[in-house]
């Protein structure tokens, strides 16, 4: 039975298995968190598709017939060059500012994504289709990767470093937060109660989840298997194992 690689820099992208496992159980996955190189978010696009390769080259090894990109980074810079170079569909991340920007009362949306994500041309292209008529106010999720690597989701602390990146798009008056890092919705019940009830929080995870199905039917790649999911990782896979059992 075919099964499918989903990757991402370290435990965020569980986020998009859990929308892929909920859509598609039967279907059969390798997760692949990179922790050992964790953050992406900072590095070079060079560096971010190097490690891509890798694992794709990882996942052809083991069988796997497609590859989710479940990292908005990754996507933004290697993406294209994986397309490319091999011959296996890939389906990646965008931040999902089309839905927040139909969907907004206030006319102003906030991205909160990686570095990375906010300078990819894919992000600066889809940002210059909705800027005309909404304004987008961006920022950083500053040191929520970390908290999520640590296994760390709730309480005072976390509170504090959340307050500090959402803050500025509550004050620019936001009622749409787009989730451009596949991290940070293990921190939405914090950022829930941080924005109260005025703000709708924005997360692609289940229209990739819906992508990658048509992807599958499209090549006619069955998805009735046995529903294994298969956890690796490239460094420590504690919290990897933590989250998995939350999800
Ligand atoms: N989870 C990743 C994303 O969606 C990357 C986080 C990081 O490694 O900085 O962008």
């Amino acid at each position: 039975m075919a099964c499918v690689g989903i990757m991402d820099s370290g435990v965020g992208g569980l986020s998009v298995l859990k929308e892929v496992r909920r859509l598609l159980p039967g279907l059969d996955l390798i997760y692949y968190a990179d922790s050992a190189y964790c953050p992406y978010g900072d590095r070079s696009a060079e560096y971010v598709t190097d490690r891509c390769r890798k694992i794709t080259g990882h996942f052809i090894g083991r069988g796997c017939v497609a590859v989710v990109v479940a990292c908005n980074t990754a996507t933004a810079a290697a993406i294209e060059t994986l397309r490319r170079e091999y011959d296996l569909p890939f389906v990646g991340m965008e931040p999902a500012v089309k839905p927040a920007a139909l969907g907004t009362s206030t006319g102003v949306i906030g991205v909160l994504a990686t570095a990375g994500t906010l300078r990819g041309s894919k992000y600066l292209h889809t940002k210059g289709r909705f800027g005309d008529d909404v304004k987008i106010v961006e920022k950083v999720g500053r040191g929520f990767v970390e908290l999520v690597e640590g296994g760390e989701l709730s309480g005072e602390h976390v509170e504090t470093v959340v307050r500090e990146s959402i803050r500025p798009l509550l004050d620019a008056s936001a009622d749409r937060i787009v989730l451009g890092c596949t991290h940070y919705p293990f921190l939405r019940p914090v950022m829930e109660k941080i924005a109260g009830g005025s703000v709708e929080i924005v997360d692609p995870a289940p229209a990739v989840a819906l992508q990658l199905s048509r992807v599958l039917e499209d090549r006619g790649i069955g998805t009735s298997g046995t529903g294994t999911v298969t956890l690796e990782s490239s460094g420590d896979d504690t919290v990897l194992k933590k989250i998995y059992s939350m999800i």
